[in-house]
């Protein structure tokens, strides 16, 4: 039997016709629809998605075992709220602006780096634990990324993987940034000490987003500052006596501080709103979702809140401050290595300090929502969310 040509025409036909659509379907998932072209991204460990370790290299493993099963310059085990937040809105993973080899800044740059701090350190990384990237830096460094594009787009330069000058206005800016000001300062000069800088914190934070304003910024996103005081790190580290931890194991005192801190940068933010009158300044309330997953874990399908999946010593943190995550040491004598848990799905705090990909992921989820957000931003109205998985 033969096939009549026009048969086989017809049978073409509708082969074109389903692989048209199929391409149209393909081409829609891979370009979600989004008013933000890129993302910009102001930070510290908790957002840095390889700055750091680009410019000093040494991280090792168990970082990164989760997501990408080797260290990526995350202080995780895989992905960040900021991550997370890049795939919901169809885009790659940020890359660090420190990263010579291999960045992509179409979709934006990430300037945050592990232990940077609002405020210029007080002195070198190298003594106080501090980066050296300060928000002042990473506010430098976002200018002169501009200036760059600006320049290879009048050049017509070809190679770099830059976006248009017209990104600026169609982009997110996005800050997580402020825990290493409260936090490292807290042994030497306990809390009333801290609570007499935070006002020029929360003022610093301010006076970049009217920076970058200038710079034709239009929307911002601030998160808060999480309940530090359920880090298992902080409960090991910072004097205290049992008068001072709640029913969920987490410290009073420094978790009321956090509380006055984020107050303080929810009002700067409700002030400068007023001054700028084209932009959206949202205050994202990060710190509700994560000392809700601190106090009651088995609600959000984790079974530990104020225990480290990676560090040393067990007990009710498994924290040990002379052998962070992933370290070894001779502690009396013997070699010991701080290891992480089979099951860090299981987990608030991946290292003491900073959170599980599960955990980021249920904070990104609770910040997509858009119900954490003040004022609301529903993200979805913006953007067609792509599943986070
Ligand atoms: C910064 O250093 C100076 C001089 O060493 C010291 O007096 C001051 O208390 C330090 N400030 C902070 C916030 O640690
Ligand atoms: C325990 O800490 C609380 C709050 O800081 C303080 O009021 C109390 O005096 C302390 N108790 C002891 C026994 O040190
Ligand atoms: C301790 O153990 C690690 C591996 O577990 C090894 O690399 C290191 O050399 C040992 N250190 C000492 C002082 O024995
Ligand atoms: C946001 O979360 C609230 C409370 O959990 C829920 O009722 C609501 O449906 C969520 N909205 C979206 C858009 O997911």
């Amino acid at each position: 039997m033969s096939l009549q040509p026009s048969r086989v025409g017809s049978i073409l036909r509708q082969i074109l016709l389903v692989w048209l659509i199929l391409m149209a379907m393909s081409a829609r998932s891979a370009e979600a629809k989004c008013a933000f072209k890129a993302i910009f991204n102001f930070g510290d460990s908790n957002s840095d998605t390889g700055g750091f370790w680009a410019a000093f290299p040494a991280q090792s493993p168990p970082f990164g075992m989760t997501y990408f099963k080797r260290p990526v310059g995350r202080a995780t085990d895989g992905r960040l709220i900021i991550d997370f937040l890049a795939q919901a809105l169809g885009q790659p993973f940020l890359s660090p602006y420190l990263q010579s080899i291999g960045s992509d800044f179409r979709h934006g740059a990430n300037f945050a780096t592990l232990a940077s701090t609002v405020l210029l350190p007080n002195t070198s990384l190298f003594v106080t634990g501090i980066s050296p990237f300060s928000l002042a830096i990473q506010l430098n460094q976002m200018k002169q990324f501009k200036v760059e594009v600006e320049k290879h787009h009048r050049t017509h330069a070809k190679g770099a993987k830059l976006p248009a000058p017209s990104i600026f206005g169609k982009s997110l800016y996005t800050f997580y940034i402020g825990q290493n000001d409260f936090t490292s300062n807290l042994v030497s000069l306990g809390i009333s000490g801290v609570k007499q800088f935070l006002p020029q914190v929360v003022s610093q934070i301010a006076y970049t987003i009217k920076d970058l304003y200038s710079l034709g910024g239009r929307t911002f996103l601030v998160l808060n500052l999480a309940p530090v005081g359920c880090y298992p790190a902080l409960l090991v580290e910072l004097p205290h006596n049992s008068t001072d931890v709640d029913e969920f194991g987490c410290l009073i005192s420094y978790n009321n501080a956090v509380v006055d801190y984020n107050n303080m940068l929810k009002e700067a933010l409700t002030n400068i709103r007023k001054d700028l009158p084209k932009a959206s300044v949202v205050y994202v309330d990060t710190h509700a979702v994560l000392l809700e997953l601190f106090q009651h874990p088995k609600s959000h399908g984790l079974k530990y809140g104020t225990k480290a999946c990676c560090g040393y010593g067990g007990g009710a943190q498994n924290f040990n401050q002379q052998v962070y995550c992933g370290n070894n040491k001779l502690i009396n004598g013997h070699n010991v290595t701080a290891t992480a848990c089979s099951d860090p799905q299981n987990y608030v705090s991946w290292d003491g300090i900073h959170a599980t990909e599960a955990a980021n992921k249920l904070t990104a989820h609770a910040i997509l929502n858009g119900s954490y957000s003040d004022p609301p931003f529903p993200l979805h109205k913006f953007c067609d969310i792509q599943p986070i998985g």
